[in-house]
């Protein structure tokens, strides 16, 4: 969603603003712009689309060397050339960027109105330019931290003042706002990739905290005031891991990424002696993983699909009942929190608002929360109790693929570990550990089948409805395989456990309606072929996907894509390749936005 980036120092900040921004389009927007301070003046540049209208626009000169950019995704008014942030207050002296919502926005706009306050834009933001503006003559910061008290809602926000072009003021809210250090130059974002380039030292924002950053360092305190120390943290990965490497596409190079990433997501921690997994960052005693007695798993879209494999991974092998809810739905239904219940929070961002707020909801009632996160530092990181993380590396495209796997695998690895906690024998964790220590050359077996897979889709690129069927551990592979079809393609797919079809949706199955149905080789495989006939028998054209050595299917599908058979368990890992690849080459044959999909962005910050 919404992205910033500020700049102090010595060098011009335009063109450092405009690079940031280029590494936030992955985020989704649709308006961006700059503010620069230079000879007492604040001046704004915007522009509604992408950043090359907002190109257009900037003059061939541009001065100043602080600065604050932003690339927007409409909530509060449409997007257009005055909705577009930077907002700056009446005087002209004021700009502010902002992520997140003012909630409160109808009774602060109809107080500035009545106070004569004539509105440029429709946004909630420029509220906060003009509150900011109206404040007694203080402190940058005191004013700040002023106008954000009378403020109901989230924010990661960054302002600049004409009077000080000396700093640049951040202020958090559930919203993620970060400051980067260079030498003699200052750098803030919402989001590391816009500041990785520069510097790999970064001081995270906790919510509740404001920092008065200048070209040399920067102070950090409370809303009241209270001055707090933060010490810097070093980003993961380097400025290069954020290029396409010469693809077409960031989900493409994701998608081929998945051996190394899993390789990493592994690394480590798996313990051939005792045929288990050792994660250091759980936080939990031995005893206390014997206490758990019920595991809820939370998340959103892919990372709740990630969710019912780990639940299903964990009643597997551990025996402890597990089961998993959209984050969204579970926050809002006033859950019961136990003591026993081990929670856990799937996010690859670690930003998702829904995700960060359920965490928040059973910490606040004293459940004990880990994350599953990808990006090191995030809020969900931060908030939780311990976790995993996922070492996936930057994650770009908005279809999750490499994180998506990687959850599967820190899933197992803590799966395996409850497991041989309890009854979970030394030669079923001795398995489990080969498997796993065999998933990356799994995933480039499955990798090779992509002239088979890109054959598919050429075949079933322009059907307008697609069905995604599995049954047991299949089933979630049948439903990330569906999301990743309609997020990127945008054909219309449903995923089903394949025991429902008669209850409904066989009445649509027809010669025109594709399903891919989801055959591990387990305990249900007959059934799932079973169901396989029902589709057949009413014209509906199937793709297998399956492993290799049983006839029944090849004389009944219309194509086969054969993956390696690994642990039951870990079937979600590898079927989740082809999937992905059929999605892509289904959207590439469209002539898709494959990275930036239609409608969405990458991570939901706000509700
Ligand atoms: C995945 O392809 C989607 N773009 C989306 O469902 C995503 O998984 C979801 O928004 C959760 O994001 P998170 O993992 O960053 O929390």
């Amino acid at each position: 969603m919404c992205g910033i980036i500020g700049y102090i120092g010595n060098r011009s900040a335009a063109p450092i603003l405009m690079s940031g921004l280029r590494r936030l389009e992955y985020r989704g927007y649709d308006s961006a712009g700059i503010a620069l301070v230079s000879n007492g003046a604040v001046r704004v540049h915007k522009a509604a689309g992408k950043l090359f209208q907002l190109e257009a626009v900037l003059p061939k000169r541009l001065g100043g060397k602080l600065g604050i950019g932003h690339t927007r995704w409409a909530t509060h008014g449409a997007p257009s050339d005055v909705n577009a942030h930077p907002h700056v207050s009446a005087d002209g002296s004021i700009a502010v960027v902002h992520n997140g919502i003012v909630e409160n926005s109808p009774a602060l706009r109809a107080r500035l109105e009545a106070e004569g306050v004539e509105f440029a834009s429709e946004t909630d933001t420029e509220i906060i330019a003009h509150l900011i503006a109206r404040q007694e003559e203080q402190p940058i910061e005191q004013r700040v931290r002023d106008a954000l008290a009378l403020v109901q809602g989230t924010y990661g926000i960054a302002v600049v003042d004409s009077t000080r072009p000396d700093c640049v003021v951040i202020a958090r809210k559930g919203s993620p706002v970060i400051i980067g250090i260079g030498d003699r130059e200052m750098f803030v974002a919402s989001d590391v990739a816009a500041l990785v380039r520069h510097t790999r030292q970064v001081v995270h924002l906790d919510d509740g905290e404001v920092a008065v950053v200048d070209s040399r360092g920067y102070r950090t305190m409370t809303m009241d005031a209270r001055p707090i120390s933060k010490s810097p943290a070093t980003v993961e990965w380097e400025d290069d891991a954020y290029e396409r490497d010469g693809h077409r596409h960031f989900m493409y190079k994701e998608i081929l990424d998945q051996p190394e990433a899993i390789d990493r997501t592994l690394g480590g921690r798996l313990d051939r002696q005792f045929h288990t997994a050792h994660l250091g960052g759980l936080n939990l005693e031995p005893g206390e993983l014997l206490d758990v007695k019920r595991v809820k798993l939370l998340g959103c879209g892919s990372a709740y699909y990630a969710g019912i494999t780990g639940a299903h991974l964990i009643e597997s092998l551990a025996r402890i009942p597990a089961s998993a809810e959209p984050a969204a739905e579970f926050r809002y239904r006033n859950p019961v929190i136990e003591r026993d219940t081990l929670y856990i929070a799937v996010s690859q961002s670690g930003e998702t608002i829904d995700t960060l707020m359920a965490v928040q909801e059973v910490r606040r009632s004293g459940g004990r929360v880990l994350g599953i996160v990808n990006v090191v530092g995030s809020s969900i990181a931060r908030e939780a109790d311990g976790g995993i993380y996922m070492h996936a590396g930057p994650e770009v495209a908005v279809a999750s693929t490499k994180a998506y796997t990687c959850s599967l695998v820190a899933l197992a690895l803590l799966a395996l570990q409850l497991g041989r906690t309890r009854d979970l024998s030394p030669e079923q964790g001795r398995r489990l550990v080969e498997a796993m220590e065999r998933l990356p050359a799994d995933i480039e077996a499955a990798l090779a089948t992509e002239p088979l897979v890109k054959a598919i889709a050429l075949r079933f690129a322009h059907c307008t409805s697609a069905f995604y069927i599995g049954r047991g551990a299949a089933f979630p592979i049948a439903l990330e395989g569906a999301q990743k079809l309609k997020e990127i393609s945008y054909i219309h797919a449903e995923a089903y456990p394949a025991s429902e079809l008669k209850h409904g949706p066989l009445a649509l199955v027809d010669s025109r309606i594709p399903t891919v149905a989801a055959l591990p080789h387990d305990a249900l495989l007959d059934k799932s072929i079973s169901s396989m006939e029902e589709v057949r028998a009413r014209s509906g054209p199937v793709i297998a996907l399956t492993h290799p050595g049983d006839e029944r299917i090849a004389e009944r599908a219309d194509a086969v894509i054969e993956v390696p058979r690994t642990e039951d368990v870990l079937n979600p890992v590898v079927m989740a390749v082809p999937l992905q690849l059929f999605a892509y080459h289904c959207a590439l044959a469209l002539g898709r936005h494959i990275d930036q999909p239609r409608n969405l962005a990458k991570s939901v910050t706000v509700e």
